[in-house]
């Protein structure tokens, strides 16, 4: 089949098609389907005849989801389970798509983040956008970007262990409810606490880890990047980085299907 020109009906219902078949995947992942998962496959693959659908996919499970989003944003705002409450600003509790497929877990809010109350607004965060946008090819708004704790640690310094566990139950609550097909996980401490492991960085980035059931893929944090002053060392870091995208960019494009 030649492209479809501009105006051709085509081209319109090609972006149907790939809408429809996203919304299947998504209410598959929140199980919105009746049947077994093959039967589902069945429906995703829509060659199947008398397959059916529990509900219409509708939007009303991704109101919930958003709700659920909100409660715990809710819930972060007004959370002191740890220290980290006392000395912010604005908690941070993160933002996005609650249709994602791929969410972005970094280590705590910098000062940027305190003060507006945004995850990755700071220099490392328009890296991170630009890392999205220019290689992964999805907008900021369509995946969920959050970290491993909601307050600012004093002075950047790294979060404490006790600190990573006060507030651990809002990233799984979120993970849950987004239920994402990939994680992105930028740097170190996020990788490390979300793993459960001391590996460094350096060894557990360039391959796929699973937490939960979700496709893990731990990264070089932006704001190590930035930090790198020799100019052939950013280079190189800068090259792995690319790497690891494309491999969870493949992934994610794979998981889309036929
Ligand atoms: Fe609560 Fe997490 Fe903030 Fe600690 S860092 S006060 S656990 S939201
Ligand atoms: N670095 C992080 O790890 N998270 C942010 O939100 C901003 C910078």
């Amino acid at each position: 089949v030649p492209p479809a020109e501009p105006g051709d009906p085509r081209g319109e219902l090609a972006g149907l098609v790939a809408g429809t078949a996203s919304l299947l995947r998504w209410c598959r992942r929140h199980r919105l389907l009746t049947g077994t998962g093959q039967a589902a496959g069945r429906v995703a693959g829509s060659t199947a005849p008398g397959t059916t659908v529990a509900e219409p996919p509708d939007s009303a499970a991704e109101v919930s989801v958003a709700d659920g989003l909100e409660a715990v944003a809710a819930e972060v705002a007004a959370c002191r389970r740890c220290a980290l409450g006392a000395g912010r600003k604005n908690a941070v509790p993160g933002e996005g798509s609650a249709r994602a497929r791929l969410m972005v877990i970094g280590e705590a809010p910098g000062a940027t983040e305190d003060a507006s109350g945004r995850p990755f607004v700071g220099e490392a965060g328009q890296m991170l956008t630009r890392m999205l946008e220019n290689v992964l090819k999805i907008p900021r708004g369509q995946v969920f970007i959050t970290n491993i704790v909601k307050c600012r640690p004093p002075g950047n310094r790294d979060p404490q262990a006790d600190e990573v566990e006060a507030c651990s139950g809002y990233l799984r609550r979120q993970v849950a409810l987004v239920a994402p097909r990939a994680i992105l996980c930028l740097g170190r401490l996020a990788a490390q606490n979300l793993l459960g492991v001391t590996t460094p960085i350096s060894v557990l980035r360039g391959s796929r880890k699973s937490w939960n059931g979700v496709a893990v893929f731990p990264t070089f944090h932006p704001a190590y990047l930035l930090r790198i002053t020799d100019e052939k060392e950013k280079q190189a870091k800068k090259v792995l980085v690319n790497d690891d995208l494309l491999a969870l960019k493949s992934f994610l494009e794979g998981d889309a299907g036929p």
